[in-house]
This record gives structure tokens, C-alpha cells and sequence, in this order.
């Protein structure tokens, strides 16, 4: 009896214990709004580890200042966001940066000079993690998001924008964080490569455990993800 009851809670539990982040009533004004101006009001999202979310919205719905207020960059004004079951108001958000969350974005965003591995590496440096052959996990990274060992010396401007978006994927790893946060990752890429890339978010969620959140227009993503989420404008 005692057994029955002990495994139902912990079931009930395992369902929050799920949860990695959770926007409550999350509001945000910026600094030179009216005094009913919102770029985002009354935003209350939960996602969940292992799964693949997409946040849909036309222009203007505060799909921007979302992901800013998700990656620690802005404070939500009203309401909170808790990541990992701790409020974002009492973390270091540097540190919350730098291991927790790995950012995607739609151009990139990578060092065009530097070699793919050179790209990854800058960011292990960054989160000041240890990580004994920094080279030798680059290319384990980009491995495992489809990367030919010889890319890894490659100048990123030498390589094509779907692979591209491969090293900033590999790059966003680079320090094992529990979830990605991508700007329309898919926005500049045609239809195959989306699909190409989508595969690698979905093993990140479904095999690793990860937590994937996707800002997007494309259809195709909202498809293929486990949960849409729609913005919608303020008013
Ligand atoms: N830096 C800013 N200062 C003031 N208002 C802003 C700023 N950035 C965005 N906004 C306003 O906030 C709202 C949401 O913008 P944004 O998050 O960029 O939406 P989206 O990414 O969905 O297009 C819009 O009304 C926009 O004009
Ligand atoms: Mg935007």
C-alpha cells in the first residue's frame, strides 16, 4: 500500500519534475513605452525536457523580446520565468548564459575567419568550463550534428549556410547546456536543409534530453515539432 502510494506521487511528480522552464504571467515593457504599452503581456508557457517547442507569431508579437527575456538577457517586468525550478530573479545570469543555454541564431552568427572547430572552442572558453582535448570534443560536436572531421579545419566562410548552421549548433553544445533557444535557425535555409536541421533538434530533444525552443514562420517547423505555441499581439 505504502509502495502504491510512494510510485503515484512520484509519478505526478516525474510530470513537473519535466518541466525545465516555466514563463508565469510573464510581462515585459521596455524602457520607453507608454504606461499601457507591452511588448509581451500575460505570456504563461511551460516547456518541457526532451521536447521540441515552436513560439509562432506574426511581426511585431514580441517573439524577439521573449527569447531575450528565455536567454537572461532582459528581466521580465511582471511575472517570472524559472528555469530548473529556481526564479531567473535569484540566479547569476552570466553564469545562467554561459552553461544553462545555448543560443541558435538565424545568420549564424559565427566567426567567418576562424575555423569551424576555432568557432567552438571560443565558446567552451567562454563558459570557462574544463574540457581536457578542446579539439578532439569540437569535432565530436560536429560529428554529431553531421560534420565531416574535415570540416573542423575549415574557414567558416568556406563552407555553405546549411553547414554553417551545423558548427552553430555544434557550437551552442559546447558546453552541454539543457536547452537551446533558436531565432528562426531555419530562416535562410531551403526546404531539405531545414528538414536536415529539424532532424538534429529532434535527437537533441528525443535522444539527449534536451529542451529546444524554435522561433519561426516556417510551417514545415511548426509541423514536425512536439508543441506550437502562438503569440499574439498585444491589444
Ligand atoms: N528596443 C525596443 N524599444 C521599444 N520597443 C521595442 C523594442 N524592441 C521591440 N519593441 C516593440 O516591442 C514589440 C514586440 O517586438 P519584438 O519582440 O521585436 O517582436 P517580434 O520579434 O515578434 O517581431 C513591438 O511592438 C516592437 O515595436
Ligand atoms: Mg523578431
Amino acid at each position: 500500500m505504502m509502495e502504491k502510494k510512494k510510485s503515484m506521487n512520484s509519478e505526478t511528480k516525474i510530470n513537473k519534475d519535466n518541466i525545465l522552464l516555466s514563463i508565469q504571467n510573464a510581462s515585459y515593457q521596455y524602457s520607453d513605452a507608454e504606461e499601457d504599452e507591452y511588448a509581451l503581456k500575460n505570456v504563461s508557457y511551460d516547456f518541457e525536457k526532451g521536447k521540441v517547442y515552436a513560439i509562432r507569431g506574426r511581426s511585431g508579437t514580441g517573439k524577439t523580446t521573449l527569447l531575450s527575456l528565455i536567454s537572461g538577457l532582459e528581466r521580465c517586468t511582471e511575472g517570472s520565468i524559472v528555469f530548473d525550478g529556481k526564479d531567473l530573479k535569484d540566479i547569476n545570469l552570466d553564469y545562467y548564459r554561459n552553461h544553462e543555454i545555448g543560443i541558435v541564431f538565424q545568420s549564424y552568427n559565427l566567426l567567418p575567419f576562424m575555423t569551424a572547430s576555432e568557432n567552438i572552442i571560443l565558446s567552451m572558453d567562454a563558459s570557462g568550463i574544463k574540457i581536457g582535448n578542446k579539439k578532439e570534443e569540437a569535432i565530436k560536436l560536429m560529428k554529431s550534428v553531421g560534420l565531416k572531421e574535415t570540416y573542423a579545419n575549415r574557414k567558416v566562410l568556406r563552407i555553405s549556410g546549411g553547414e554553417q548552421q551545423r558548427v552553430a549548433i555544434a557550437r551552442s553544445l559546447a558546453y552541454n547546456p539543457k536547452m537551446i533557444v533558436a531565432d528562426e535557425p531555419t530562416g535562410n535555409l531551403d526546404k531539405q536543409t531545414e528538414k536536415e536541421i529539424l532532424e538534429i533538434f529532434k535527437k537533441l530533444a528525443h535522444e539527449d534530453g534536451k529542451c529546444i525552443i524554435i522561433v519561426t514562420h516556417s510551417p514545415n517547423v511548426c509541423e514536425s515539432v512536439d508543441q506550437v505555441y502562438d503569440l499574439k499581439k498585444v491589444k
